[in-house]
Parts: C-alpha cells; sequence; structure tokens
C-alpha cells in the first residue's frame, strides 16, 4: 500500500501542510527540532488513531489552537480511500471515507505502518513493556479480532483490579463476583495469549531468513514467548484457560495481599534468542541491534503475507544509528517495494548510493519544501 497524500492543520509546529509522496523513498531532511519526527508522527497517527510518543492527544495540537486534523489518502489494490483524524477538547475523531467510525478497531487496518525509530534498537534489551507494546502495536494492526480482545482484556483486567481493591479495603465481600470475573478474564486472556503466540512464531519464522542473511549463516535467532506456563501456537483454547484457572487458584492468596491481578498477558515477555542465549543478557549491543533489525524486516513480510500489501515503512534517524553494513540490509530489503518514508539530517553515503530517485523534502520551522536539490 501507498500514502499518497498528507495534509495537516494545526498538527504539532505544522500550521497547515499539503504533502504529494512518491511510491519510493520519500525523505525529511532537515535540522534538530524543524518538525521531521512530527510529520512520521502524524503518519503514524493517520495509521493507528494514536501517537507513538505521547498518550496525551493535546500535545498533537498545535499550542494556541483547539483542533489538531491531518488527513491522508491510502492506495491499495482495492483502491483509494481517504482517511481522517482530529482532536479536540470533545475528543478524537475518526473517519474512513468520510464516515464517522464510532469504534477505533474498525478505523484501524486502512495503512499499515511500521516504524523504526532509535528506541526500537531497544526492542531486545528494553523492558517487558516494550515488546508488550510492540505485539499490541503489531498484531492489532494485522488482526482486527485481536485488537477487540485485547481491549477487552484490559477492560475486564482493570475492574478487576479495582474489585480486588474493594475486597482488601472492605468496601465489597463479594467472592462469587470476583470468581465471574476471573473467568471472564480467562475468557479473554486465554484469546490474547493464543494470537500472541501464533503471531511470535509466524514472526520468528520470517526473522530467521533475514537474520541468517545478515549475520551470513553465523547466528540463529528464535523468539520465545514468555508466560506463567508454555502456550505455544497450536495450543488448544481449552487447555490455556485450564492453565490460567490454575494459575489463578495458586495466585489466590498473593493477588488478595498484593491487590491486582498477577496472573495473565498483561505480564507477558517475548525472550529473543541468538544461538540458544538470550540476547538481552549475553549479547553485544551490536547483536542485538541486528537481532531488532531482523525482526523488523520480517514484520514487512509477515504484514504482506497475512494482508496482502506491504506495509509502509517509518525511519525516523535509524541510518545514522546503524553502521554500514545494516544501512545497506535495511535498504536492499526495501528498495522497489516497499513505499518508505525516513528523516535524517542529511543522507548518509550508503544512503545516496542505495536509495533510487529519493522525493526530498526540506522541513524547517514547521515548514515543508519539496523542491529542494538532494
Ligand atoms: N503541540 C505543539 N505545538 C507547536 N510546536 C510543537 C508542538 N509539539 C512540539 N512542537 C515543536 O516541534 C519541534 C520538534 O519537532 P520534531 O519533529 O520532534 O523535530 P525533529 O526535526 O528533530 O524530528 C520542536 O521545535 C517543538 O517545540
Ligand atoms: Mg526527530
Amino acid at each position: 500500500m501507498e500514502l499518497t497524500q498528507l495534509a495537516l492543520r494545526h498538527f504539532r509546529n505544522y500550521d497547515q501542510a499539503v504533502l504529494t509522496f512518491q511510491p519510493g523513498v520519500n525523505v525529511f531532511l532537515g535540522q534538530n527540532a524543524q518538525g521531521k519526527t512530527n510529520l512520521l508522527e502524524a503518519i503514524y497517527a493517520l495509521a493507528l488513531a494514536r501517537s507513538h510518543r505521547t498518550k496525551n492527544d493535546k500535545d498533537l495540537i498545535e499550542w494556541g489552537q483547539k483542533e489538531a486534523r491531518i488527513s491522508g489518502r491510502v492506495q491499495n489494490r482495492f483502491g483509494q480511500t481517504p482517511l481522517s483524524l482530529s482532536w479536540s477538547a470533545s475528543g478524537k475523531k475518526a473517519r474512513v471515507n468520510h464516515l464517522d467510525q464510532p469504534r477505533l478497531s474498525t478505523y484501524v487496518g486502512q495503512l499499515n505502518v511500521i516504524l523504526f525509530a532509535p528506541e526500537d534498537l531497544d526492542l531486545v534489551k528494553g523492558a517487558p513493556t516494550v515488546r508488550r507494546r510492540f505485539i499490541d502495536v503489531e498484531l492489532g494492526q494485522m488482526n482486527q479480532r485481536y485488537l477487540q480482545q485485547s481491549a477487552q482484556y484490559r477492560k475486564i483486567l482493570k475492574e478487576r483490579n479495582t474489585y480486588l481493591k474493594q475486597l482488601a479495603n472492605r468496601q465489597q465481600s463479594d467472592e462469587v463476583f470476583l470468581q465471574i470475573l476471573t473467568e471472564q478474564l480467562i475468557e479473554a486472556a486465554a484469546k490474547v495469549m493464543l494470537a500472541r503466540a501464533r503471531f511470535l512464531a509466524d514472526l520468528a519464522q520470517a526473522a530467521q531468513p533475514i537474520h541468517d542473511q545478515i549475520t551470513k549463516g553465523q547466528e540463529k535467532l528464535t523468539l520465545h514467548y514468555q508466560t506463567v506456563f508454555e502456550v505455544n501456537p497450536d495450543s488448544s483454547e481449552e487447555a490455556v484457560k485450564a492453565a490460567l484457572a490454575a494459575a489463578f487458584e495458586k495466585q489466590a492468596k498473593q493477588e488478595r495481599l498484593r491487590q491486582t491481578t498477577l496472573v495473565g498477558p498483561h505480564r507477558d515477555d517475548v525472550q529473543i534468542i541468538i544461538n540458544d542465549r538470550d540476547v538481552a543478557d549475553f549479547g553485544s549491543q551490536g547483536q542485538q541491534r541486528t537481532a531488532a533489525l531482523s525482526i523488523k524486516l520480517a514484520e514487512i513480510d509477515l504484514m504482506y503475507q497475512e494482508t496482502g500489501e506491504y506495509p509502509i515503512l517509518l525511519l525516523d534517524d535509524v541510518l545514522s544509528e546503524l553502521d554500514a553494513e545494516r544501512q545497506t540490509h535495511l535498504l536492499l530489503a526495501i528498495q522497489d517495494r516497499v513505499q518508505t518514508f525516513l528523516t535524517a539530517p542529511s543522507l548518509s553515503e550508503v544512503a545516496r548510493q542505495l536509495i533510487h530517485e529519493p522525493k526530498i523534502f526540506n522541513v524547517q520551522a514547521g515548514q515543508v519544501t519539496d523542491n529542494a536539490p538532494a
């Protein structure tokens, strides 16, 4: 798929901008703090109806303004789809084909993006939340059902945690209701966990050949889904539910003591393993970066397999974080198949050689010009 046009109004430091993109590589060049990442953030938000760097929608509205709007046109094999989003004091509005989408799960998925920023190099050694968020974002784009299931899970989890606190403070004493909440939670948790296990198995399968190529066959990359018990992609839902029920039973006392839910996918993690060792603990920084790169590139293939369309790729200042060899792998992997948006202060030598006729945009203080020489 392809983003052909993007229009911004009162978004971050853009008062107003209209940009037309090309199918290949689009480059945003500029000094620090000019608005390059803001452009990628707008594209990301157009895809996922939320920012990748703030939870607070108000941050997206240009200072002194009341409403931010972004709109764009997505071209896929079925045709063009106009998308738009706006944020104001009365909330967020999402539209597909000019029609309001009251449920974000029907909005997300029209435009698929993969974002690669320097922080993503932390995928391997960062906290478990980083990897859980990664799964939720990537799987959610490919799988509308997963979005609904994980939202359902979060809702019941919140309710159950509140109830555990009320029980502890003796505002409530209804054990039966806790049991009902636990059963509902197990129902939702099993679906989320199985979807995650399947996603990770598919991702590992797509990542291995890429990693093989980058490391010239030196490293075997595997992903291990870590939960309180073993969940395999071919586990049955019944088996997962039974294991969850047993785990809840075992933790019952602890949960009452700590007044919070101690079992479930909100505590999952992914182990990234190279040659049978956890690369977060034993890998060099170079190995960790290569693993992150392989996983990101694998997502491109996986999204294509799942949706029949390549996602668009957003590269925020990553080329400068990678050595020439890794830059080469990245650029060769996207060449001629993935529409790419990348930001940089200037293009590296490798990038100049490997990117075919990039469309260059110069970004300065919230103004974009696209007629500048490369
Ligand atoms: N809501 C906002 N309204 C106006 N300007 C903003 C807003 N949020 C951020 N900015 C400005 O945007 C600039 C940062 O843009 P960014 O895209 O992160 O820069 P870079 O080009 O380094 O990637 C800063 O100058 C910051 O002050
Ligand atoms: Mg930036």
